[in-house]
């Protein structure tokens, strides 16, 4: 994979700089790729890329994002169009142009969720960090130093990507069981749910929680149906582990990925270098001996 892969906007917890590691454990082609949890679907943009399969199952539980996505690969040009011109307006509001943000916040928690409102705010918004109140309104802050992403940088990145994934993606807001249970032998699964830190509140409008049972009998199952997967599931900064480990029973393979240094230890003066767990299934598991880039957890944690 040579350079970086395209993306639209930052997005809290994108794999798009781990996906270089993440599709070395891929088979190198399947029939379908099903994303229950794509968040900007950066894996899957990546697996198009290398041309590992033309079909790809786009799925997450944020409407308003996956309608963003889905018009960004059926219709970049309307929606860069879109962007550009809400993009724009915020000049109109000179030093205060974040208030160009709270009106279109209050707008899109009114009910207009056009795809270029949702790209705004999360384009302005701090640190692509999409967060949702208990009434289920979108309430996360602008970052007041940046104007967001400039639309020429974001048409090219659109363009980009519509062109790899355009006539090959379907898409759908629906809990993740609901993806789990479409997946066949010969399709390939990639889950990336939220942080386990984050809490597991279901009645949110978009937003709900993985609880940790659940999620272990969903990868149950897929076991039994002989359906390969691959799962993003927490990791290890500066010595601490955080989140609980997939039961042993599940026979996949955790290894550790390196995510570079950390943002958050950076900013506190110290170097800690981050860690995300992956877990292969068991037919994915490589035969041979040394993992690509595999880190022993005792690396990690030194
Ligand atoms: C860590 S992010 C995925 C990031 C993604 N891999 C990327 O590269 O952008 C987790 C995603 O899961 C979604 N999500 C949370 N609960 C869900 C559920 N029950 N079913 C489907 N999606 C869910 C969230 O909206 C969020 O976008």
């Amino acid at each position: 994979m040579n350079g970086r892969i395209p993306h639209m906007v930052q997005y809290q917890g994108s794999k798009r700089n781990l996906a270089p590691q993440i599709l070395q454990y891929m088979p190198c082609k399947f029939e379908r790729l099903l994303e229950p949890f794509s968040g900007m679907a950066a894996i899957s943009i990546a697996t198009a890329y290398e041309k590992r399969t033309n079909q790809f199952i786009i799925n997450d539980i944020n409407r308003p994002l996956v309608s963003m996505l889905q018009e960004a690969i059926e219709h970049p040009s309307r929606l860069v169009e879109e962007y550009s011109r809400v993009w724009e307006e915020q000049f109109q509001y000179g030093e205060n142009h974040v208030q160009h943000f709270y009106n279109i916040r209050e707008k899109f928690n009114n009910g207009d969720e056009q795809p270029a409102n949702m790209l705004y705010l999360l384009a302005r918004c701090v640190k692509g960090a999409v967060r949702y109140g208990k009434n289920g309104n979108f309430n996360q802050s602008p970052d007041k130093r940046r104007h967001g992403t400039n639309p020429r940088t974001l048409a090219s990145n659109v363009y980009t990507i519509s062109h790899l994934l355009k006539g090959k993606a379907s898409f759908s807001a629906l809990d993740y069981h609901e993806i789990l249970d479409m997946a066949k032998p010969g399709d390939l699964v990639y889950m990336d749910p939220p942080y386990q830190g984050v809490t597991n509140v279901r009645d949110n409008r978009y937003f709900a929680g993985v609880p940790f049972d659940e999620f272990a009998h969903a990868i149950a199952i897929l076991n039994k149906k002989g359906v390969d997967y691959l799962i993003s599931y927490d990791g290890a900064c500066g010595g601490k582990e955080y989140g609980e480990e997939l039961p042993q029973e599940l026979h996949c393979k955790k290894i550790m990925l390196n995510a570079g240094l950390s943002s958050q230890a950076t900013l506190l003066g110290k170097k800690s270098t981050t860690f995300e767990a992956l877990y292969i299934s068991e037919a994915l598991i490589p035969t041979f001996d040394i993992f690509p880039q595999q880190l022993s957890l005792l690396e990690v944690l030194a």
